[in-house]
């Protein structure tokens, strides 16, 4: 498939995501968002691929959607069309997503990089809800995943107020992972995509899973289900693998089975 507003490469086992719209900032226009879409499942499905990378340019992630498109929208047609409810398809992606932020990261910008597992911040990073300064408030998860990220306090004075949240800001609130300068952003990411990528996928996967479970449900059912998926694990020929290359005192090869 040939895309216009996003660049796709791939890098051994790691799959590239390049939002490519600089006039806007990246602004998440349809386009955008079905490319972005269709790339992260293309990855998912793609065996060769171990972990994903999505980014932006130095000065935008992506800020935020675009408010020209959104402009005209009436409510029956939001609603009618779930209006940007698909993006809840590259959350669902089941292969690990760092986001790698530089830049502005804005409203859906924000939300995006929230979708993925991982996100990475440049130093120059700005993270932000400034929806309430457009007459509405965040509507691909602003709301919710800021709120589980950084908890209330943080999340109703940044979707209450608009103001934007710099890089160190954003990592003291746990929101980032790792700030670094910008100039080491994209090696950094690739870095930690294809460490990530070099472990046995089954159980990359079920990390992921599993952590996302947390979200979903009491303690109680998430250590269960923590239980079963890490018993599931012993039937991969990767457990026997890493765990004999333990004892040997040799790196192990797995097999992604
Ligand atoms: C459409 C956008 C845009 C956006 C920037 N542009 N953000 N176009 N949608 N979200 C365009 C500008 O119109 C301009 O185009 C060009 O990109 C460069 O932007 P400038 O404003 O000239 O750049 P600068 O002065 O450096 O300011 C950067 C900025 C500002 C602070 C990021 O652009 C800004 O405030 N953008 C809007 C941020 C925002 O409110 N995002 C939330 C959107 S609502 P021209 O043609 O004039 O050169 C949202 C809802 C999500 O995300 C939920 C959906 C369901």
């Amino acid at each position: 498939m040939s895309y216009e507003t996003i660049i796709v490469e791939t890098d051994g086992r790691v799959g590239l995501i390049t939002l490519n719209r600089p006039k806007a900032l990246n602004a998440l226009n349809s386009q955008v968002m079905e490319e972005t879409i269709a790339a992260a499942k293309a990855f998912d499905e793609d065996d060769e691929i171990g972990a994903i990378v999505l980014t932006g340019s130095e000065k935008a992630f992506a800020a935020g959607a675009d408010i020209k498109e959104m402009q005209a929208l009436n409510y029956v047609e939001a609603y009618g069309r779930d209006f940007f409810g698909q993006w809840e398809r590259f959350a669902a992606t089941r292969k690990p997503m760092i986001a790698a932020v530089s830049g502005y990261a804005l409203g859906g910008g924000c939300e995006l990089a929230m979708m993925c597992d991982i996100i990475v911040a440049a130093d120059t990073a700005k993270f932000g809800q400034p929806e309430i300064t457009l007459g509405v408030i965040p509507g691909m998860g602003g709301t919710q995943r800021l709120t589980r990220a950084v908890g209330k306090a943080k999340a109703m004075d940044l979707c209450l107020t608009g103001r934007m949240m710099d890089a160190e800001e954003a990592e003291r609130s746990g929101l980032v992972a790792r700030v670094v300068p910008a100039a080491e952003l994209i090696a950094t990411a690739r870095e930690t995509a294809k460490k990530i990528a070099s472990f046995s996928l089954p159980s990359v996967m079920m990390a992921k899973e599993a952590v996302n479970r947390s979200y979903e449900q009491p303690l109680s059912e998430g250590l269960r289900f923590e239980r079963r998926m890490f018993h599931s694990l012993f039937a991969t020929d990767d457990q026997t693998e890493g765990m004999a290359a333990f004892t040997e005192k040799r790196e192990a090869q797995f097999n992604n089975r």
